[in-house]
């Protein structure tokens, strides 16, 4: 009889146990499946032009309701051709130039709403970006695309996606996402 109730006190315990590893192991899990899902950063690879509108998709699939992106990059990494790629896929129909001269370039989407998109390589100073409406334009909650973003870093928006593209030696380009928020 005593056996009996120690050997049942013993199952109890090793059953109790398994319990509480499988809700440990449970509770890890779950952990780490709100944490992939939270988690926005994301990596494209562009192995050539041709793919450029299926990354610009891709892109554009993960946007979700973010709306300001600093596009990092060395002079000729990409920066213009891809954000055009993302333009045309938000279905901006008119033709989109670097703004090599003006610091910022409005377009249309495919639904009527303004998409700005800035060129920070000639601004002399974060007093001219202030000038020319900056705060106005990042905040106004449309999308804003920036091409050397590190010359105003230090007014960028807290919640700026930051996506830098490399050209690797064999031509393609890596197009890292990272959002802070
Ligand atoms: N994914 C790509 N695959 C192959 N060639 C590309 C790709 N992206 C851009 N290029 C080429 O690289 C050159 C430079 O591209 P782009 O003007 O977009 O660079 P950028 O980063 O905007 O440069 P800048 O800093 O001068 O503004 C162009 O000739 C373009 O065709
Ligand atoms: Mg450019």
């Amino acid at each position: 009889m005593r056996v009996s109730v120690s050997s049942g006190s013993f199952l109890c315990l090793r059953e109790m146990f398994f319990v509480t590893c499988a809700c440990v192991f449970l509770d890890k899990s779950v952990t780490l499946c709100a944490r992939t899902r939270k988690g926005k950063d994301m990596e494209i690879r562009i192995k050539s032009l041709e793919e450029i509108g299926q990354a610009a998709k891709e892109f554009v699939a993960a946007m979700g309701d973010r709306r300001v992106f600093a596009f990092y990059g060395k002079m000729g990494a990409g920066k213009t051709t891809f954000i055009k790629a993302v333009c045309e896929e938000l279905g901006v129909e008119d033709v989109i130039n670097s703004p090599t001269f003006a610091i910022v370039n409005e377009y249309v989407d495919g639904e009527g709403e303004p998409i700005f998109h800035f060129d920070f390589y000639r601004i002399k100073n974060l007093q001219e970006a202030m000038d020319m409406g900056y705060e106005d334009y990042v905040y106004s909650g449309h999308v804003c695309l920036m091409e050397w973003p590190e010359l105003i870093e230090s007014i960028l928006p807290d919640d700026a996606v930051k996506v830098t593209i490399e050209e690797e030696e064999n031509g393609e380009r890596k197009v890292s996402v990272k959002s802070e928020k």
